[in-house]
């Protein structure tokens, strides 16, 4: 079994991304001795430095290298989260291999002078990595620096797909694994419809640019083919990590809940990886930034089956790459690390060590910013490795949730393609706005595979997944049939892994557990509203989407009030066996998410929390070295979390008893006794 922990690393990790290439050595000395100062015990070194160590095909240079592991391990103890530098290959390798430059759907070629310009399928890139890796494996095994591997950069990111002729020499040999005949994938993809019938494998291209739109099941299985080309040049590196170098754990940073990289199949990866680590930063869009972090912290933890993982990267302050790029408040940081530990990190990393002075990233904060360390963002750096060092005890400790949510990268695929009844439905925004509500109601989330076991979440959300398996609808009504409360939202169980509507009525894989057919969607146009009204008189607001329902078993709560489905059932609960299905079939907001997810929680015994202000969160993580209440307090005011057991505040040292106090914006962390 390969290690899951950084090897070595006794402590929380803290630390960054350490790019001292872009430094004189001089300044090497001040970085180390400063990183003392702030606590820091791992950094990341090495991940675009191909250039540097390989300056011309087959001489290298691992001087630097070597001095600069010396340095953090000999004289300073700092652990060495190395990288295999293959997000960017040199300028020669392009020179010597241009077509291993991308191409996208409409036939343009990305040039070099970035990073991440890749062709996965590219069989001298491949050799390329599998060389430089080979290389880095062999010298640096046994050092004692060597912490844990960072394969590559966020794959997925910049360019999740490649469309030239050796990729579609690799999608076909793909399909031939995955259908065997091409008869089976002329019946997947439908190729019936606008006589695109394939008569051989070798007739098949990726999806490229073509006049209206195209082939719904070619486009999802591009998808899929992407990812699982990503996929194998990772598990090639991995494998010689392995190999060169046994006992040191191999990961690769994820960026779990961006939206701007939704084309990995983070429950794939998560299989493939010894750690799982995440990149994440807030997304200043006016929402409210610390939810969404939550919400990716939780699904990380998810992704990796619940154990602990570690932030890889996130920012001091400010990023540089949105329209608008704020920095952080006082105070925020921190909120923002220790949020993260409270969901299953086991530390908070950054990017980066220190600001470049040049390069696309000047303007990024970091942990030592171009001002120095006369700043604020220097001091709260100090301080908060500090605070990472007092909750040591909390490494291996799982953090305990309430409910789960299900989440499919390849149902989002699904449902992203194009020709669909309304482009205001966006299955993120469904996702992004059940987490908030479950959220204020200060749940704890998992998320879970439609195909999961779901049996230990007294309460499972379904925000929007249009595409659902077979196997995915008899999982969710055999959930229900033992007891378990579930809730889900319009446009979900829809079609099958291949795009095709499952056979008879909507929604076709959770006909049976909703109790419920569809018989006609109705969405509606920008800015319509539906009123639907309880039978207790309450009145809720749908937006984008209603639909004809009509119940087949299924009890009506709320009802249209008005528009085309005026008097249809907007809302239905179907008791079946043990437990019960709720069926949301408009976008409701965020009033009316409260109060089906309200009864949804009574009905699944969940006790409603009511001493808890918003914006104030509270996470257990419990193991073997105890249990641990983080109380995270986003909001302006002094608030009193309370206890029902007794315990050490560590960050203060302070006993608590009845409550803990956590003075506005900050973080308290208690240890329960016994
Ligand atoms: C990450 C990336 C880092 C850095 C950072 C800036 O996505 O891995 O190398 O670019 O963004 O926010």
């Amino acid at each position: 079994m390969p290690e899951t922990t950084p090897k070595g690393l006794t402590r929380l990790a803290f630390g960054g991304d350490y790019n001292p290439e872009q430094w004189p050595e001089t300044v090497w000395q001040e970085d180390v001795r400063l990183m003392r100062e702030a606590g820091v015990t791992m950094v990341s070194v090495g991940i675009f430095s191909w250039a540097l160590l390989e300056p011309s095909p087959g001489a290298y240079d691992f001087g630097w290298l070597d001095r600069l592991l010396d340095l953090l391990h000999d004289d300073h103890g700092i652990r060495a989260d190395l990288g295999t530098p293959t997000v960017a290959p040199p300028a020669w390798f392009y020179r010597a291999h241009p077509e291993a430059l991308p191409v996208t759907a409409d036939g343009t070629r990305y040039e070099f002078g970035s990073r991440g310009a890749i062709c996965h399928s590219n069989a001298d890139y491949r050799a390329a990595a599998a060389n430089i890796t080979t290389r880095l494996a062999t010298r640096y095994a046994d050092h004692p620096a060597l912490a844990l591997w960072h394969v590559h950069n966020e794959y997925g990111v910049p360019v999740s797909a490649c469309y030239c002729d050796s990729c579609a020499a690799h999608f076909r040999r793909w399909l031939t694994d995955t259908y065997g005949t091409v008869d089976a994938l002329n019946e997947a993809w439908g190729t019936a419809f606008w006589g695109q019938r394939y008569a051989d494998f070798d007739q098949i291209n990726p999806p490229r640019l073509t006049p209206t739109v195209g082939n719904p099941g070619q486009a999802l299985d591009y998808k899929r083919f992407a990812d699982a080309t990503l996929r194998e040049n990772f598990v090639a590196e991995r494998d010689i990590l392995h190999r060169l170098a046994p006992g040191i754990p191999v990961t690769t940073n994820f960026m779990t809940a961006l939206s701007q990289c939704d084309s990995v199949d983070y429950w794939a990866w998560g299989r493939e990886v010894d750690l799982v680590t995440n990149d994440h930063y807030l997304i200043t869009d006016g929402r409210r930034t610390h939810v969404n972090l939550a919400m990716a912290a939780d699904l990380t933890r998810s992704v990796a089956g619940g154990a602990p993982w570690l932030l890889l990267e996130h920012s001091t302050s400010g990023v540089n790459w949105q329209p608008h790029n704020p920095a952080k408040a006082p105070g925020q940081m921190a909120r923002n690390s220790l949020a993260h530990v409270a969901r299953g990190s086991e530390g908070a990393m950054f990017f980066q060590w220190r600001q470049s002075r040049r390069g696309a990233e000047k303007f990024h904060s970091s942990m030592l910013p171009h001002g120095g360390t006369d700043t604020r963002v220097w001091r709260e750096v100090v301080e908060l490795g500090s605070a990472v060092d007092s909750l040591r005890t909390i490494r291996g400790t799982r953090t305990r949730a309430d409910v789960a949510v299900l989440w499919d990268w390849q149902s989002w695929w699904a449902q992203n393609l194009q020709w669909r009844p309304s482009e205001d439905h966006d299955p993120r925004e469904r996702a992004d706005a059940f987490y908030e509500a479950l959220y204020d109601r200060h749940l704890t989330v998992d998320f879970a595979h439609p195909e999961a076991d779901l049996s230990a979440y007294p309460l499972v959300v379904v925000p929007a997944l249009y595409l659902m398996t077979e196997a995915a609808g008899n999982n969710l009504k055999e959930y229900v049939d033992n007891g378990g409360t579930l809730v889900v939202s319009y446009f979900s169980g829809i079609v099958d892994e291949h795009d095709a509507v499952h056979d008879g009525p909507y929604p076709g894989a959770l006909r049976d557990v909703l109790g419920l057919t569809v018989e006609e969607f109705s969405p509606l146009l920008k800015d319509d509203r539906v009123r639907i009204t309880g039978p207790d008189g309450s009145e809720l607001t749908g937006e984008v989407w209603s639909e004809f329902v009509v119940p087949r078993g299924a009890e009506t709560l709320w009802t249209y009030a008005d528009g085309l489905t005026a008097g249809h059932p907007a809302v239905t609960r179907h008791r079946l066996g043990e437990g019960s299905a709720w069926y949301v079939s408009t976008r409701l907001t965020a009033q009316g998410l409260d109060a089906v997810l309200g009864l949804a929680a009574d009905d699944a015994r969940i006790a409603p929390c009511t001493d808890l202000p918003r914006d104030v969160e509270v996470v257990c993580r419990t193991g073997e070295s105890g249990t641990f209440l983080f109380a995270v307090n986003h909001t302006a005011l002094d608030t009193k979390v309370p206890l029902d057991a007794h315990g050490t505040e560590l960050l203060t040292g302070e006993r608590a008893a009845g409550h803990v106090s956590v003075p506005a914006g900050t973080v308290r962390v208690v240890r329960l006794d016994g």
